[in-house]
């Protein structure tokens, strides 16, 4: 294998500093599927703790296919963003039925499963059958912007990802990539006198310049405040169905909105639209 100096170091520093999480001793591309869904939008550490009981209760995408949608939505508690639950049900669903049970690998393929986007697709592909794509997260997007020493566009930055992955050690590659930007090419203090590739950065955490990383393509926004959002009252309003039907009657109270039954009209709405609740006569209730 051929691999430039900063891979190399890369690679090196990996070796040491990699993180032994969980998800990374198995190749089960059901598993890696929902561990994926589970880390799109939750930490790491948490998903250390929850993973194991998905993978126990639902060991295969047909497990998952039969159960109710419900149950899905009920071990979800904690994780947040409750759409994803029924994102995984639909995806066990589409891979019962349209792929024989079997995760595919091909990249459109897996483009067309619910909530499976660019990145959670190729991270499928990686992770799970060790091909040599690279995925582009916030971390990945942000490491990229930096040593290029310049702001992105999504198409420049995919394809500078990709030219980067060593040829037959895409696994390995990625996820020193994501534990890099986990551990030292962090968002707000990049600790970049430690940094293995500091030779190959442009900006390397130069504070009379703009980081590059800021408005790149592919770098997140810090998530907006939850207190008083929408998220807050559709969380509570599943909270509560968790528990049994409600009355639409009851929905302001109980989404935190007393007296403003147009906000819980239009956000338990949303609910429904997404698959996380059904309406019936007058009442809301999990699917
Ligand atoms: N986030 C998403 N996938 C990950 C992985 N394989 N390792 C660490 N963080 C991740």
């Amino acid at each position: 294998m051929l691999v430039a100096d900063y891979q190399g170091f890369l690679l090196e520093w990996y070796a040491k500093n990699g993180r032994d999480l969980p998800w990374r001793r198995t190749r089960n591309p059901w598993w890696i599927l929902l561990s994926e869904i589970m880390l799109q939008q939750t930490q790491v550490a948490r998903i250390e703790q929850r993973w194991p009981e998905f993978i126990e209760r639902f060991p295969t995408p047909q497990t998952c296919a039969e159960a109710p949608v419900a149950e899905l939505i009920g071990m979800w508690s904690g994780l947040g963003f409750n759409r994803r639950a029924v994102n995984l049900h639909r995806c066990a669903v589409d891979i019962t039925t349209r792929f024989g049970g079997d995760v595919p690998s091909d990249l459109d393929d897996l483009l067309s499963l619910p909530g499976i986007g660019p990145y959670t697709a190729r991270a499928i592909r990686v992770f799970a059958f060790e091909l040599d794509d690279a995925v582009l997260d916030t971390n990945v997007a942000r490491i990229l912007a930096r040593t290029q020493g310049r702001t992105l566009k999504r198409l420049e930055a995919q394809n500078l990802a990709d030219d980067a992955v060593p040829a037959g050690d895409g696994w390995r590659w990625n996820q020193a990539v994501l534990d890099l930007g986990a551990s030292i090419c962090t968002s707000k203090r990049p600790l970049c006198e430690v940094c293995p590739i500091a030779v190959r950065c442009r900006w390397r955490g130069n504070d009379a310049v703009v980081d590059p990383a800021k408005g790149s393509a592919g770098v997140s926004t810090p998530q907006s405040t939850f207190e008083g959002s929408d998220r807050q009252g559709r969380g509570r309003l599943v909270a509560a169905l968790k528990d049994g039907p409600v009355d639409e009657t009851d929905t302001p109270t109980v989404m935190g909105w007393e007296g403003d039954v147009e906000r819980a009209e239009r956000v338990a709405a949303t609910l429904v639209v997404d698959g996380l609740a059904v309406y019936l006569e007058g009442r809301y209730e999990l699917p």
